[in-house]
This record gives structure tokens, C-alpha cells and sequence, in this order.
């Protein structure tokens, strides 16, 4: 068999593999970026189906348009005008999954040997999808308030290239851009007529509840903006979106009538269903607070068994906290004992494109009980330590 060149450039992910080992029930596993599934409105998805297939059933599981079902475009588009961002509801495309929007973007905008710009790290779920398209990566220097606009400057790039980031809570740093740092990436961005890809699955889940303003706010004419329902409702109803400029979203229409025709009307309309009537309003201050709680547990139970030559930020939400090690450990050699000792985590290496910082770790605590968090701090701690002071 001759595989296309494609298909041979196609890998596994480094976390889908590490997952397949941690599913062992006795792993106490930091590994996953999974949600909290205590989250899932399961009786609220429960009622919904029942009155979609007892008032429209015909139409809930019919063929439906490739751009989405309208009245949810119609929400998502009122949602961020709320937020400050002039967006039609033709701007928006429903996909599956934001997943999805990476890899139609990748279609549409990269070229082979095109140079994409990324952050360092970044995540590793849009280098698979954009790699297909095969673009030249460029990771953007970063300093501890996201990536340096000098850089954006400096950097030589066609301004056919895009620079894909995450501003809130980024995956897997749980890093937060700051205000003034958003609004001089944008003057950078549209001092070079460069276009942003905001990636915002995290965005509702600050801590406190409060929200900077999204990039799509600050300068629509140069952001395209990618979010999900995955993180705030259940990710396996696989509902995402993209906002783009008209033009640029009937080009990602036109690739996603030959991936998937349309993203499934009956999930579509499940989340429409829920979301119309204000659920998110009470809902998603809950995954807040829990997400809050067991952040907390992780950072204290860090500081407790952590060396201190370790570092870690404090992230002010989301779902990761990002370890710097001392420089020589090396976190996938550690990973290989520590699931021996039955804890695991992600190697912050996969997460780069270039340059890969070995002494890095990703830990995701939502779906591990205070206890466990505790339990598998403590077992890392340990490891880490004899590799310290054999
Ligand atoms: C930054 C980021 N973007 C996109 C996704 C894809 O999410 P989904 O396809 O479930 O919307 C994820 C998933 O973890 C993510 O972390």
C-alpha cells in the first residue's frame, strides 16, 4: 500500500497515547485534558432531547445547512456582541468541535512551506491539524505575559501567514494575556496586516468570574475566533465554532461541505436548546468554583512536595498548571517511572514546535478528587526528589 505523503506525516498524539496507558483505573492521572465530567448537565441534555424529539422530530434529525443550525449561529453571534464584538450571524460557521475549525482554517490558509506563526508552547492539537496543510511552524518568543509583539514585528513573514494563539488560559501553560499585552499584540498584528487566530475554549472559566476583552473585540478586520461548548457544556457533543471575516467563512463553508457536510442538527439543536434560555448563566459559575477548589489543592499540595528549585505558575483558570523542573530533569524520563509509581502527566517537550524546554510538565487537575490530587503530588514529589539527591 502507498500511502500518501499526507497520511505518512500523520502521527499520534503524544497525549491520546499517554491517556491509553492512564485509563487503568489505579493511575492517579494529571495526564488528561479532559473536563470534570461532575460538570455534565446530563438531566438538562436529558430534557432536551425529549422535547426536540416530541416538538420537531422530523427536523432534529434531518440534513441540515453546512453553516450551522441558524438559531444557534444566531446566539453565538448575539453572545459576542454582548461582548463587544460587531459579529454577524454569517460570519459564524457551527463545526465539530473547535477541532474541526483548526483543521478547516489549515485548509483554507496554509500553504506547504508557508510560514504559521505559534506560540512556544502551544497546543499540540492544532500543530496535528494544521500539519496536514504542511506549513513552516514559527514559534513566537514569549516572555511570562504571553508573546512578545516585538517579535511579531521583527519576524520576517509574508503577510499571508496567520499567528494561532490562546490568549485565556491557554493550553497547556494556563497562561492569561493581559490587557495592555492584547492591545499591543493587535497594533503589532495590524501594523503588518497579520491575521490572529484566537483559540478561546477556556475563556468562561476564569476563577473570579471576571473576563478581558477578546481579540475579536479589539480588531474583527484581523481575528478569526475559534470557541467550543466542550468546556462549558460536554465536549462529546462536538460543538464548536468559528467567526470569521464573510469572505474567509464561505471559503471554510465550502471545506466543510467536503469533510462532514454539516456538523450533526441533532447536537446542534441539544445545545441550542440549552444554552437559549440563560442555562450558562447559573451553570458555568459552577465549573468556576470546582475548577477554582482543586486548583487551589494542586498549587498547595506543590508547594508542600515540590523541591524548591520547581516552579509553577497560578493560573486564574482553566484547567492546567505549567511545572518548570529543575534543567536537568528531563519530564519524559521522569514520566516513565512515574507511571511505574502510577501517576502520570504530559512532558511539556510534545507542546513545542521547535526548541523543546525537556525540564517542562503539564499538569491538568479538574477531573482528579482533592485527595488523589494530593496523593499524586506527593509521588511526583518524591520522584523528583531522588532524581535530585540520588
Ligand atoms: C486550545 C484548544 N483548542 C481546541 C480544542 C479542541 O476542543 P473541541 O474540539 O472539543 O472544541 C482544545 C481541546 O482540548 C484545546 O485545548
Amino acid at each position: 500500500m502507498l500511502l500518501s505523503r499526507r497520511a505518512q506525516r500523520l502521527t499520534s498524539s503524544v497525549i491520546r497515547e499517554i491517556l491509553k496507558v492512564t485509563e487503568q483505573p489505579d493511575v492517579i492521572s494529571f495526564a488528561g485534558g479532559l473536563p470534570s465530567p461532575q460538570t455534565f448537565p446530563t438531566e438538562h441534555i436529558r430534557a432536551a432531547c425529549d422535547r426536540l424529539l416530541t416538538n420537531d422530530p422530523s427536523a432534529s434529525v434531518q440534513y441540515g445547512p453546512t453553516e450551522g443550525y441558524t438559531p444557534l449561529r444566531e446566539w453565538i453571534a448575539a453572545l459576542h456582541r454582548d461582548r463587544g464584538a460587531d459579529v454577524s450571524a454569517e460570519q459564524v460557521l457551527v463545526t465539530t468541535g473547535s477541532q474541526q475549525a483548526l483543521d478547516l482554517l489549515g485548509k483554507a490558509l496554509c500553504e506547504p512551506g508557508r510560514p504559521t506563526l505559534v506560540e512556544s508552547p502551544t497546543y499540540l492539537g492544532a500543530v496535528q491539524a494544521l500539519s496536514l496543510s504542511e506549513p513552516e511552524f514559527v514559534a513566537v518568543a514569549n516572555d511570562s505575559e504571553g508573546p512578545d509583539p516585538a517579535e511579531l514585528a521583527r519576524l520576517a513573514v509574508p503577510t499571508t501567514s496567520f499567528f494561532y494563539l490562546i490568549p485565556n488560559f491557554q493550553n497547556p501553560t494556563g497562561r492569561l494575556i493581559g490587557p495592555a499585552r492584547r492591545k499591543e499584540l493587535m497594533r503589532a498584528a495590524a501594523a503588518r496586516d497579520l491575521l490572529l487566530v484566537e483559540d478561546d475554549p477556556y475563556g468562561q472559566l476564569s476563577y473570579s468570574g471576571a473576563s478581558l476583552p477578546s481579540l475579536l473585540s479589539l480588531d474583527p478586520g484581523h481575528v478569526v475566533h475559534i470557541s467550543s461548548f466542550s468546556k462549558i457544556l460536554a465536549p462529546g457533543l462536538r460543538v464548536g465554532y468559528v467567526i470569521a471575516p464573510e469572505a474567509l467563512t464561505r471559503k471554510l463553508v465550502q471545506a466543510k461541505q467536503a469533510a462532514d457536510l454539516h456538523t450533526p442538527s441533532f447536537t446542534q439543536r441539544i445545545v441550542h436548546e440549552i444554552v437559549k434560555d440563560g442555562f450558562l448563566d447559573q451553570h458555568v459559575p459552577k465549573i468556576r468554583e470546582l475548577y477554582a477548589q482543586r486548583c487551589q489543592v494542586m498549587l498547595d499540595a506543590l508547594a508542600r512536595h515540590l523541591p524548591a528549585s520547581a516552579q509553577w505558575n497560578r493560573p486564574q483558570g482553566g484547567m492546567f498548571i505549567w511545572v518548570h523542573l529543575p534543567p536537568h530533569i528531563d519530564a519524559e524520563e521522569l514520566l516513565q517511572h512515574a507511571v511505574k509509581a502510577k501517576v502520570a502527566f504530559v512532558p511539556g517537550s510534545s507542546f513545542y514546535v521547535s526548541n523543546p524546554v525537556a525540564s517542562t510538565m503539564r499538569l491538568s487537575f479538574v477531573t482528579v478528587s482533592p485527595e488523589k490530587i494530593e496523593e499524586g503530588v506527593a509521588r511526583l514529589g518524591r520522584l523528583i526528589k531522588e532524581r535530585l539527591f540520588p
